[in-house]
């Protein structure tokens, strides 16, 4: 992938534009806390269910247990399970990717059910749908009595995963659910700030996550990983790319100076999962070479892995087909949107920053 980006001063770089208690990311010490909690230390002791009834409570004032949680996302499963003859439809004939944005723009409020759980309980639903739809198999049901994360792979892979699938996947869905006023999170937040509700606002966020700037990277990770194929081919592949001036997928952050926390933890869960596929001395041999060329070519602009590099790692030794990569972030940051769409709308303020106008004025 060749992307080249123009670069400006505009960006909204270092301005808040919200006050939230949901999560803190501190770039120069490349710290990530989580409703209270060190990412790394939410990673290994919690569950996506867990770390959901964190937000959501941190959000709203509610006191929802872990097993409220489970409970509640294992209900909307199988009703958005029920509703997919309605939500398919509209995403015949496109990629998964779009496909997830056509059917996640189709759920809507359900007999007084809160919304977070609607939303949160449907996404693995269609991801799962989309994916078994793409190799001509029908949608698996979901099971309300496990975790979310042995669901949700169970819907992908149509087939019942192994105990340290699930831990790996659980450990990504934490890992990821929220990160501070990243692009998708803003686009979110702006829109609950209209008062629109949850479906408008978490539809807003899954299109700007798509981006490869954001969340869209995994795919194309893989991508170079498979173009550069060989250990020999590392330094040629990395050096040429750079010299053509193309940014390289997994690395450099807006916030982070330093190595993304995140990307430390994924790597931990790739090492335990151990599964076959994952080359990691191999990705660690790219990793290294790209951050010694990076900061060559950059010498004042710390680039670092970022959670990107080890996710496409992470979800491709899961044998997650690439191209649901960004619906399964969706899954996780999910959890992060619908509690940032509620912190928004308790504030009641509508987000609406200016712009400099620099087009011509007219002659009087
Ligand atoms: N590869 C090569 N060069 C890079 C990269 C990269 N991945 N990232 C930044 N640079 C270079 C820029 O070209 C620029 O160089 P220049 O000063 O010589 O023109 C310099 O570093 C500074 O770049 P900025 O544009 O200021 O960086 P910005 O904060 O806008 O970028 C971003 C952040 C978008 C993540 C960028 O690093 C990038 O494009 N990375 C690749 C895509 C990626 O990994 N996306 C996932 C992000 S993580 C997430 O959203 C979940």
């Amino acid at each position: 992938m060749n992307i080249q980006v123009t670069k400006s001063p505009i960006g909204l770089d270092g301005i808040p534009a919200a006050e939230t208690v949901l999560s803190h990311v501190d770039g120069e010490r490349g710290e990530l806390i989580v409703a209270g909690e060190h990412v790394r230390v939410l990673a290994s002791t919690s569950s996506f269910e867990g770390v959901t009834a964190r937000l959501w409570n941190a959000a709203t004032g509610s006191s929802l247990s872990e097993a409220n949680v489970r409970a509640k996302l294992g209900a909307a499963r199988e009703r958005a399970f029920a509703r997919l003859p309605e939500l398919l439809p509209a995403t015949r004939g496109m990629s998964i990717v779009d496909g997830f944005r056509a059917a996640v723009a189709g759920l809507r409020a359900e007999n007084g059910l809160e919304h977070e759980a609607t939303i949160v309980g449907a996404f693995p639903v269609i991801a799962g749908a989309l994916v078994q739809w793409a190799k001509g198999h029908d949608p698996l049901a979901p099971d309300p009595n496990v975790s979310h994360a042995a669901d949700t792979l169970t819907m992908l892979l149509n087939r019942k995963p192994e105990p340290r699938e699930v831990a790996a996947l659980d450990a990504y869905l934490v890992t990821v659910c929220d990160h501070g006023m990243n692009a998708s999170t803003f686009a979110t937040r702006v829109v609950a700030s209209t008062q629109a509700d949850l479906f408008a606002a978490v539809t807003a966020g899954y299109c700007a996550l798509t981006g490869p700037l954001h969340g869209g990277a995994p795919e194309p990770v893989l991508e170079m990983l498979d173009a550069i194929g060989t250990r020999e081919r590392i330094r040629p592949w990395v050096d040429a790319a750079l010299a053509r001036g193309e940014r390289l997928m997994g690395f450099g952050h807006r916030v982070y100076r330093v190595r993304d926390p995140r990307a430390d933890v994924l790597k931990d869960a790739i090492e335990r999962l151990a599964a076959e596929g994952a080359d990691l001395p191999f990705a660690g041999e790219v990793e290294a070479y790209i951050r010694e060329a990076l900061r060559r070519k950059n010498p004042t602009r710390p680039l670092e892995t970022n959670v990107e590099f080890f996710t496409a790692i992470l979800l491709d030794a899961l044998s997650i087909p690439r191209q649901a990569f960004t619906p399964i972030f969706a899954v996780a940051r999910s959890a992060g949107w619908t509690a940032h769409a509620r912190e928004q709308q308790r504030t009641g303020r509508l987000i609406r920053p200016s712009s400099s106008y620099v087009g011509p004025m007219p002659k009087v």
